[in-house]
């Protein structure tokens, strides 16, 4: 069994998707859902799927051991960071190598980094005039987009098409392979 805890912090819907799709999975449970925004909509989707929440702030997370404990206390196997917009501490880093993952909606490393995030990613994509575009999922390390490539798929897109038309796309993608990659990644590491 796999020990599943994910990080959001807006509307959480590859959070849902994930927790979907292993429902009826033996091989894994989803044992938190942790996030930094009181308001934000995954936690409805937490409460509705009744998966355990955290919220925590910036004082807890970067100058504080109550997070790392509470990980390591559920004894979390994998953490995956879905839409989670801080960087993660280097205690947590630390204590889970290898075991942190993080789904980016463009083709690192470009259009990766500080304030690379959400829409602004389709912005920079739409902008540049780009031909094609895609998602990464990839370990995470103290910085922005960083870490080791596991998996990455493009697709096409017209050039200039618009931003909105660019994230429904990704966002496709992203609800049909990051599962996938999740249920492939865990077990190789059986
Ligand atoms: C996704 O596009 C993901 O790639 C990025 O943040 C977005 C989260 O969307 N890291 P949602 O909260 O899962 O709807």
């Amino acid at each position: 069994m796999t020990r599943v805890a994910i990080f959001a912090s807006g509307n959480g819907s590859n959070a849902e998707n994930i927790i979907q799709y292993f429902r009826h999975s033996p091989q894994i449970s989803f044992e938190l859902i942790l996030c930094n925004h009181p308001k934000a909509t995954v936690l409805e989707r937490a409460d509705r799927l009744q998966i355990p929440t955290r919220i925590f702030n910036r004082q807890e997370f970067y100058h504080g051991n109550e997070i790392l404990q509470l990980l390591q206390n559920k004894s979390i196997d994998l953490i995956i960071l879905a839409g989670f917009m801080w960087l993660i501490p280097s205690n947590i880093i630390t204590a889970f190598p290898q075991k942190i993952i993080n789904i980016h909606p463009a083709l690192l490393p470009k259009y990766g980094g500080k304030g690379m995030y959400g829409d602004f990613v389709h912005q920079a994509v739409s902008r540049a005039g780009e031909t094609s575009t895609g998602i990464t999922i990839h370990y995470v390390n103290e910085n922005y987009d960083e870490g080791g490539i596991i998996f990455q798929k493009s697709i096409n897109i017209e050039k200039g098409e618009q931003p909105l038309s660019i994230a429904k796309k990704i966002h496709a993608l992203e609800y049909q392979y990051f599962p996938v990659v999740i249920e492939q990644l865990i077990k190789e590491k059986k």
